[in-house]
C-alpha cells in the first residue's frame, strides 16, 4: 500500500474535519516518530501535548500490558485498585481533594460546567476569556471564545460570557454577585501560547474573595509539568477551586479529570454524572506510570531548567531575525514563536528538516516537545530552525 493509497482511503471514508500531515508514521521511539520510509522526525508536537514520556515508553508499555492482561474494561459499576491508585497519584500531584475521571478534555470541562450549574443554578453567569479554547462539545464550546470554532453552532449555552483577555477593566465591569465561575487557561494554548498577566490574575482572585465565585483552571494542555511547574497556575501563587486535566495524564490513552477542593465534593450527588468509559483501567495504569516516572526522575524540574535555556536561545533568534519573528512566549516546554508571516510553509520547512511542529492562532509555531526531551534534542531544533531562518533571508 503506498502513501497515496492511504490518503485516498482517508478521503473516501472520513468526514474531512482534519488537515492531515502528509507522512505515514510507522512507529514511535522516545522523542522521535519514524515514517514508513524510515525517516526519523523529532516530534515537537507530542500528539498535541499528550505524549509527556514520548512514544512507546517502556514503563507505559509495561503498565498497559500488565493491566490489559487482567481486564481492560469493567465499567464504573466497579471500583478497582488501578483507578484508586491513579486517583491518589493525580490528587497528590495536584494538591486537590476529590476528582471525577472522564475520557478527554472536553468531557472533563462538561462535568465541571454541570457541577457549577448544580451548585449555583443556571441564572448565575459563567465566564471564560476571549481567545480561549476549552473544547468542542456544546458546553465546552460555549466557553471556547475563538470565533472560528463557534461559528455556525449557535445558539450555545445561555448565561456564559467572555471577559476580554487580560483586560482588568472588563473583568471588573462583568464580575459581580451574579457570577458563578470563571474559567481560564493561565497559559492559553490554542490561542497562540498567551500567558495571562499577574495583575489580571491577582484582580480576579481579589474579586473572588469579594463575590465568592469559583475559579477553574483549564490545565488540559498546560498541566502535568509542561510549563516547568506541576501546573501553569502555580506561576501565579494562587489556588483555583477546580483544576481540569486531560492529554498527558493517560500516557497516550484517553483520560481526563476534573479535581475539586473539599468544599465542592458533595455538589454532584449520586447519579448526577457518569460515563461508561471514563477512568478506563488501562488508561489509569498508563497514567500511574506517567506520574511515577515524572516524580522519580524529577522531570518537572528538568523541564523548568531546559525550558529556560530553550526560551533564551529562541530569544536570540528573535533578535537575529527581526524580520521574521515577532515574539517568543510561554514557559517550560510550552513555547510559542509568533512569526511575522502566517503560512503553513514554515511547518513544511520544519518537516523537510525532519522536525514536526504545528501552527496555532494562524502565525504561532507551537512547540510542545515531550517532557523527556533533552538538551541535545533542543539543540537539533535550534540548529535546524537557524538554517530555515537563514534560508528565508536569502
Ligand atoms: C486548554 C484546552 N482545553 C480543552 C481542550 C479539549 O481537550 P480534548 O481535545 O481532549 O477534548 C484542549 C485541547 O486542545 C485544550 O488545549
Amino acid at each position: 500500500m503506498n502513501n497515496k493509497d492511504l490518503f485516498e482511503r482517508e478521503k473516501n471514508s472520513f468526514l474531512h474535519t482534519y488537515k492531515r500531515t502528509p507522512i505515514e508514521i510507522k512507529k514511535g521511539e522516545g522523542v522521535y516518530l519514524i515514517d514508513k520510509n524510515n525517516n526519523r522526525y523529532l516530534d515537537f508536537m507530542s500528539g498535541l501535548g499528550v505524549n509527556a514520556l514520548g512514544h512507546n515508553h517502556p514503563k507505559v508499555i509495561e503498565a498497559v500490558t500488565n493491566q490489559i492482561n487482567k481486564f481492560s474494561h469493567i465499567s464504573n459499576y466497579f471500583i478497582t485498585d488501578v483507578q484508586t491508585s491513579f486517583a491518589k497519584k493525580l490528587l497528590e500531584f495536584s494538591d486537590m481533594d476529590k476528582l471525577f475521571l472522564a475520557n478527554s478534555g472536553t468531557e472533563a470541562i462538561e462535568g465541571t460546567i454541570k457541577l457549577i450549574r448544580m451548585k449555583f443554578g443556571s441564572d448565575k453567569k459563567i465566564f471564560s476569556l476571549t481567545n480561549s479554547f476549552h473544547g468542542r462539545t456544546y458546553g465546552s464550546l460555549s466557553l471556547t471564545a475563538r470565533e472560528k470554532h463557534r461559528k455556525g453552532f449557535e445558539p450555545l449555552l445561555p448565561n456564559i460570557g467572555q471577559i476580554n483577555f487580560d483586560d482588568i477593566n472588563d473583568l471588573e465591569s462583568k464580575i459581580d454577585e451574579n457570577t458563578a465561575a470563571v474559567f481560564l487557561e493561565f497559559l492559553q494554548g490554542e490561542g497562540g501560547v498567551q500567558p495571562v498577566s499577574k495583575e489580571f490574575v491577582s484582580r480576579l482572585f481579589s474579586l473572588k474573595e469579594k463575590f465568592n465565585f469559583l475559579v477553574i483552571a483549564d490545565e488540559i494542555q498546560s498541566g502535568v509539568g509542561r510549563t516547568g511547574k506541576n501546573f501553569a497556575f502555580q506561576h501565579y501563587n494562587v489556588k483555583p477551586d477546580i483544576v481540569v486535566v486531560a492529554k498527558a495524564i493517560g500516557g497516550g490513552l484517553p483520560l481526563g479529570s476534573f479535581m475539586v477542593k473539599d468544599n465542592l465534593k458533595d455538589v454532584l450527588e449520586f447519579g448526577k454524572h457518569g460515563t461508561t468509559f471514563g477512568g478506563n483501567p488501562v488508561a489509569c495504569a498508563a497514567g500511574i506510570a506517567v506520574f511515577d516516572f515524572i516524580n522519580e526522575n524529577k522531570i518537572v524540574q528538568k523541564v523548568e531548567k531546559l525550558g529556560d535555556y530553550f526560551f533564551d536561545e529562541l530569544n536570540k533568534f528573535r533578535l537575529k531575525y527581526t524580520e521574521f519573528i515577532s515574539k517568543i512566549r510561554g514557559k517550560g516546554f510550552m513555547i510559542g514563536i509568533e512569526m511575522k508571516m502566517c503560512e503553513d510553509k514554515i511547518v513544511e520547512q520544519f518537516r523537510d528538516k525532519k522536525i514536526l511542529v504545528n501552527l496555532t492562532a494562524e502565525n504561532v509555531i507551537r512547540l510542545l516537545p515531550p517532557l523527556i526531551t533533552e538538551q541535545k534534542h533542543l539543540d537539533i531544533f535550534l540548529n535546524q530552525f537557524d538554517k530555515i531562518l537563514t534560508n528565508l533571508t536569502k
